[in-house]
């Protein structure tokens, strides 16, 4: 593991703009509503004939995945494109022996052919955080999923699609329901409905899914589908991350699917307008019907379509803020 500490004396530059995007925790709320501002603004252009415009023209955007992507890798390197960028894309399966090392040789040799930002996806949690304090200074880092610790860009993408579809954060009841205990992406989604208002934050979840002391995340903890659901808004369901699962967390994936599988009988506990989520990549029949995932109430495939919105917007803030950055030492540079 890597160190996460004061994620914000790394993230924000000294005039507290995102000069990079690791977490989502800590960050206030008008920096999160400024993201999804951005977002909304890119959200209407994807739906133009042409969907390009320069705010990243002649910079270089590195797409670093030492862990496998499909979604998030493809929607990164179309919102780089759409922002003009130049993207290299670089799949880096790790060694599981002195990745830090092997990780400053990569990084070296990627900044000697001078890239601007750098997108990454590591096993690792805290992974970003060590990139973005080793990188040369003007080098924006984006994080892309560290281990269990944090997907920030997911977590937006999520809050844009609740706000274009509910309107506003506060009167809202949220459930997080499956594999909270290795869930990058419940945690980027606490911090987040957290500090933009959310009126309450359920996680559902068998016992053995649930990290110990959630609760003091401002969350409250049910492991029964009816009760956790009962006046919900919107349902966030997770992935089972069975590649993190290290000892048998589950008794199988029926029995996990007959409990806390969202089905159309069980959507029926939540509120008659509750809308169903998912990160993806979904695995039908263990942790979601069809029915649903396909039916009227998902937003799953808004969910990607935003998640180029969500990429440009962040990629664009943490541009311009390493911009500001390096004007502000310049001229404290000249006064000296
Ligand atoms: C998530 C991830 O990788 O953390 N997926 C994604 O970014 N599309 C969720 C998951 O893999 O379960």
């Amino acid at each position: 593991m890597f160190e996460h500490n004061d994620p914000n004396r790394i993230q924000l530059n000294s005039n507290g703009q995102l000069r990079h995007f690791l977490t989502t925790e800590g960050l206030s709320r008008e920096l999160l509503t400024e993201i999804l501002d951005t977002a909304d603004s890119f959200v209407d252009m994807g739906a133009k004939q042409i969907k390009k415009m320069p705010l990243l023209r002649g910079r270089t955007v590195v797409n670093l995945f030492f862990e496998a992507s499909t979604r998030t890798l493809s929607t990164f390197e179309l919102a780089a494109k759409r922002l003009s960028a130049d993207v290299l894309n670089l799949n880096i399966s790790t060694s599981s022996t002195s990745k830090g090392e092997t990780l400053k040789d990569t990084l070296m040799t990627l900044e000697a052919m001078h890239s601007d930002m750098f997108v990454v996806r590591h096993a690792d949690s805290g992974a970003a955080h060590f990139i973005a304090s080793q990188v040369t200074p003007h080098v924006a880092v984006i994080n892309a999923g560290d281990g269990r610790h944090a997907h920030p860009t997911q977590a937006m993408l999520d809050m844009l699609t609740i706000r274009r579809h509910k309107g506003s954060f506060e009167p809202l009841k949220f459930a997080i329901v499956g594999d909270i205990l290795h869930s990058r992406v419940a945690r980027s989604q606490i911090h987040a409905l957290r500090t933009l208002g959310a009126c309450e934050i359920r996680v559902i979840a068998p016992k053995t899914l649930l990290p110990r002391h959630i609760e003091a995340m401002g969350v409250k903890v049910f492991t029964d589908m009816r009760q956790g659901l009962k006046d919900v808004d919107v349902i966030m369901m997770l992935r089972l991350q069975k590649e993190r699962m290290t000892s048998a967390l589950l008794p199988s994936e029926s029995e996990f699917y007959k409990l806390y599988g969202m089905t159309t009988e069980k959507l029926a506990y939540a509120r008659p307008d509750a809308v169903v989520m998912h990160p993806g990549p979904i695995n039908r029949g263990v942790e979601i019907e069809s029915a649903i995932a396909d039916g009227p109430r998902s937003l799953i495939l808004d969910q990607v379509t935003n998640g180029i919105a969500v990429r440009m917007a962040v990629m664009s803030m943490a541009m311009s803020g390493q911009m500001v950055e390096k004007q502000l030492q310049q001229s404290a540079s000249a006064a000296h």
